[in-house]
């Protein structure tokens, strides 16, 4: 039963979309002066405020957990304002006014990371999305733009080094060994794009000469040990500054591009202009510590808080409903980006295993909501798969609806019309048709539609005629029960079942009705039909291709993501099969595996992703009742048979990929990626040598990838050479915090049935801690996604999980409410688990002082 009284009383304020609102005070100047020290330091602002509109509304400036020790209006001290929910109410008579306020915070007591804190002995900022309140009172908006003139001082031995946003202005020597800098930024921004560090860092410093010939110096900073760890960083910054004004027209505005590297961070990282504030684990590289997909998420990270200086800064959100406006553009260009610099088709494939691993979840479950939300209580809660990679998708649908030149001509007149403004998703939709020449009426309702559109397509052929019907739905999702047909764009192609030859060529077929057929002529052979090539749409596609014809895909289709997704699929409804009936002919699946994995033509990297086994947690997601037990089975065995009947192949694979030396290149990285697979294979197979292959991979690696990679299949077994290499390992890398997370995270993921034990113990370990978010996923965030160990069905992995949710809530409530989905993927379990997992999320619930961060999402997901 729900007790109404204590939930409506701990209910938050759930801020609506249409109730958006104009501004009542523009801020078109702000000065700040800190005066900074761990645990007292003073700010004091300057705005000037201008009334916005005609109304006699008092100023309203924005503050989380500040006081405010002096207030004055137009140069003189008052006290005739009021706080109200944390505002400071100012009422004002005039039309501008010049507000001074003045308060203390304490960044080494922030646990919550957000505003201004401390890391690693370094000072720093985080301001999105409402972190700014917590250093200063202001209207914590982000269509307030405001230009910053920020003077900083601290101590000269701890802090030698003072950034903030813009170019540095003036900086000199104070008595007590303290020293001042000051920086502006001529270019106005919201404040949640404002950041200032303070530290004892070194810079690798290079330049970047931009397209019409301007010089810009570039910064990464680290702490000095670091330094040989930022060359990766540094060139894939210039690779995207290059990249942005070739495809773009994009050319950076300020002369100096900073970013920073810290350790203690809520996510990623962050754009905000000019210094950039980053997770270090998206900076630091070099092949011992970093895996090549270390490597390639720090060149897509890099890129995309770079690109957001366009896509994003100069053209901001309206206001945080509008987020998707410059995450899914900006995650879409940073695909883009990736994609160029080494296989396309590799990018796509996994980029759309992100998307079905984290967004299609999202999509069907308790926390669904379209790109662009109609409400929130607590807009961290909002930076989901869903805002970041369906929005990308949506992006890319507009691009390939337009086609690359259009969409470019679309692009630069969003990017004309909207400069310096604060835009909706409504404006860029609006560009893309002006600027692209078409309609996208209909294709809007992706940006209010949630949930996963699923598309039943079925072939049939007669005479010369074949004949495609289509069938589109969009399942229901929490507060849409009733939804439209959206307008999808699908790639078909049709191939010849004799002449192994295409029949036709590819087309975009726009699917907008609920039903359609599409008529082809001209077909003189069955066809086999491709379809959704390259993933045009982000749909799930049913067919009645049967095995054969998928294998056939396999093996001809041109398309490579169409290859891929071909033989998941039929490795998918060979596991469903499994898992329905106790037992499936593999040997389909086997043969398409051994045509890829012996094709001279295809590069390792592909070979790699292809020959891959869907994950637990996709198969899970084909059934209505997840049942882990039987797909463990089912793909265990399946696993165990391709080793075996392909041995001598995975062998081969992995023999050709040992010689080589380390180096960072596209086929370098595809060979050790296949390696790693075909380890694994070996290692399902049985093989008696699989653990001193591992053992002797691990031991000799001259790289992170190889010694990861044989780390995570010695963490499964149950040879000597498990606990020796995780003690190795552990002794190598102690030292080094981002390194460890990968050894906490290769136990969390092991698939043997003690792993509850085991990760329990780890979360005593001396090097576990709360206070560190990296750590935090490392072990928490890695379990929650370990089908085998989580959905245990003693329900310890829920309860384990909500402990640690409601702990951390009391240090970083951000950190821990990313933490709650798994748990609410209860209705996709049997009764006995669903009860264990909606038992988890009612304590969590229950918990006293919740923060809203939390509560909104454990009490969405107990829906
Ligand atoms: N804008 C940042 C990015 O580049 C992420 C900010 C995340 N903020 C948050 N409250 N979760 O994607
Ligand atoms: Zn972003």
């Amino acid at each position: 039963m729900l007790d109404i009284q204590s939930t409506a009383a701990a209910a938050p304020q759930v801020i609506r979309r249409d109730a958006y609102r104009e501004p009542d005070w523009l801020v078109p100047e702000t000065a700040l002066d800190f005066r900074l020290d761990s645990l007292q330091t003073r700010v004091k602002a300057r705005l000037t405020v201008v009334r916005h509109g005609d109304h006699d509304r008092p100023l309203r400036l924005d503050g989380d957990s500040l006081t405010p020790v002096a207030v004055s209006v137009d140069g003189r001290a008052v006290t005739d304002w009021t706080m109200e929910d944390g505002q400071l109410v100012i009422a004002l008579s005039g039309v501008d006014h010049v507000i001074e306020t003045e308060v203390e915070i304490a960044p080494e007591l922030n646990t919550q990371l957000m505003g201004l804190y401390a890391s690693g002995g370094l000072l720093c900022t985080q301001c999105e999305a409402e972190g700014f309140r917590r250093i200063t009172f202001f209207p914590d908006r982000p269509d307030v733009l405001s230009r910053y003139t920020v003077r900083m001082d601290a101590d000269k031995a701890r802090y030698p080094v003072l950034l903030a946003n813009g170019d540095p202005i003036a900086s000199g020597d104070l008595p007590d060994g303290r020293h001042w800098a000051e920086w502006h930024d001529p270019f106005p921004k919201p404040c949640y794009l404002f950041a200032l560090v303070a530290g004892d860092l070194e810079a690798n410093r290079d330049s970047f000469v931009t397209m019409t010939g301007r010089k810009v110096d570039l910064g990464i900073w680290v702490r000095a040990a670091d330094l040989p760890k930022t060359d990766h960083a540094m060139a894939a910054l210039k690779l995207s500054m290059a990249w942005d004004e070739a495809m773009y027209g994009r050319e950076y505005d300020l002369d100096v591009f900073n970013i920073v590297a810290v350790a203690d961070f809520n996510f990623g990282a962050m754009e905000n202009k000019g210094l950039n504030v980053f997770n270090s684990r998206y900076i630091l590289a070099d092949p011992d510590t970093a895996t090549d997909m270390d490597y390639d998420a720090i060149a897509g990270v890099v890129a995309h808080e770079y690109f957001h200086n366009w896509s994003g800064n100069r053209v901001t959100c309206r206001d945080w409903f509008q987020l998707s406006l410059k995450e899914g553009f900006t995650v879409f260009r940073d695909q883009q980006f990736s994609g160029d610099q080494g296989s396309k088709a590799v990018k796509r494939i996994e980029d759309v295993r992100t998307l079905r691993a984290s967004q299609f979840p999202e999509d069907s479950g308790p926390l669904a909501h379209p790109i662009r939300p109609e409400s929130y209580m607590e807009i961290s809660n909002f930076y989901t798969a869903t805002i970041y990679n369906k929005g990308a998708e949506i992006v890319r649908m507009i691009h390939t609806i337009l086609g690359p030149e259009k969409f470019r001509a679309a692009t630069d007149l969003y990017f004309a019309r909207h400069d310096g403004e604060a835009a909706t998703c409504e404006d860029f939709v609006k560009a893309m048709e002006d600027g692209g020449g078409v309609d996208l009426s209909q294709f809007r309702l992706w940006y209010s539609q949630a949930g996963t559109p699923r598309v039943k397509a079925a072939l049939s052929h007669d005479g010369a005629t074949a004949r495609l019907k289509l069938e589109q739905t969009v399942p229901a999702t929490p507060g849409q029960p009733e939804k439209q047909p959206m307008l999808l764009p699908l790639k078909v192609r049709l191939f010849g079942a004799q002449s192994e030859a295409p029949l036709c060529d590819e087309r975009i077929v726009m699917l907008s009705a609920a039903n359609d057929e599409i008529v082809i002529e001209g077909i003189e052979e069955r066809p086999i039909l491709s379809i959704n090539r390259g993933f045009s749409a982000p749909v799930v596609l049913e067919s009645d291709r049967g095995a054969a014809d998928l294998a056939f895909l396999s093996a001809h289709d041109d398309d490579p993501f169409a290859r891929y997704e071909a033989m998941q699929q039929l490795m998918v409804d060979t596991l469903v099969r499994a898992v329905a009936e106790g037992m499936a002919d593999h040997g389909p699946v086997i043969e398409a595996v051994r045509g890829t994995l012996t094709d001279k033509a295809l590069d390792a990297s592909f070979i790699a992703e292809a020959v891959l086994l869907p994950s637990e947690a996709f198969i899970g997601d084909q059934m209505l009742v997840v049942d882990p037990d039987a797909i463990n089975r089912a793909r265990d065995s399946l696993r165990a048979e391709l080793g075996v009947k392909l041995e001598s192949a995975w062998r081969g694979a992995y023999d050709s990929a040992q010689a080589n030396r380390f180096e960072y290149s596209p086929a370098a990285k595809g060979a050790r990626r296949l390696k790693s697979v075909a380890l694994g294979y070996l290692a399902a197979s049985g093989a008696k040598d699989a653990a001193d292959l591992a053992y002797a991979q691990f031991a000799g690696a001259d790289n992170m990838t190889d010694r990861q990679g044989a780390l995570g299949v010695l963490v499964n077994g149950t040879s000597g050479n498990r606990a020796k290499a995780i003690e190795a390992f552990y002794d190598r890398y102690q030292d080094n915090a981002l390194v460890l997370d990968k050894w906490f995270t290769s136990q969390a993921l092991s698939t043997r049935a003690d792993v509850m034990d085991e990760v329990l113990a780890l979360s005593s370990h001396p090097d576990f801690t709360l206070a560190n978010p990296n750590r935090v996923r490392a072990l928490a965030g890695a379990f929650s996604v370990n089908q085998r160990g989580f959905h245990g069905a003693d329900g310890r992995g829920y309860a384990f999980l909500a402990d640690i949710i409601i702990a951390l809530d009391k240090l970083n409530p951000q950190t821990a409410a990313k933490l709650v989905p798994p748990l609410g993927r209860w209705r996709r379990f049997d009764e006995r688990r669903a009860e264990k997992m909606r038992a988890a999320l009612q304590r969590i619930v229950d918990a006293p002082g919740l923060s809203k961060d939390v509560f909104e999402q454990a009490s969405k997901s107990l829906g």
